[in-house]
């Protein structure tokens, strides 16, 4: 058995927005670690950050992978039947609302940022682990060229 781990070869069609995984994982670490004794910067200066993260980009990544990834994959496997997309789609409704949640409070509390950090940090993992493989898979390689110039 080889146990060195291999590094995730990423379809080129999916670079951008594994790119932009990268920058959600620090931020989640940053938000994970708010109010620690680990903590990596000023509550305010996170929530900062956070808004710069979001809007538009991450709105704009969640978009593209809904709009433009999924319909392509749906043409290709039977997405009924997959439980991790029926889940990354809540988890969009769901990190959506807690950053919306976390913009609009006045005094945003440290159980909301913790649980943001959490839930974006899982759901990051599960797209690069499990559902970005399946698709690059299932997508000819001419439909991940066709994508490629929409993802961001
Ligand atoms: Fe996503
Ligand atoms: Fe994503």
């Amino acid at each position: 058995m080889d146990n060195k781990r291999k590094p995730l070869k990423r379809h080129e069609a999916l670079h951008s927005l594994s790119h932009h995984h990268m920058i959600a994982l620090h931020l989640s670490l940053k938000m994970r670690r708010a109010g620690t004794d680990k903590e990596m910067l000023p509550v305010h200066e996170l929530i900062q950050e956070a808004e710069a993260f979001w809007n538009p980009d991450g709105l704009i990544h969640f978009r593209e992978e809904e709009e433009i990834l999924l319909t392509a994959y749906a043409q290709y496997a039977n997405v009924d039947e997959i439980p991790e997309i029926q889940e990354m789609l809540m988890e969009h409704v769901n990190i959506r609302a807690l950053f919306d949640c976390l913009f609009r409070a006045a005094e945003p509390s440290l159980d909301t940022i913790h649980k943001l950090g959490e839930m974006l940090e899982k759901h990051v993992r599960k797209e690069e682990r499990v559902i970005f493989p399946m698709i690059e898979k299932a997508l000819p390689e001419d439909r991940l060229q066709e994508v490629k110039p929409y993802l961001h």
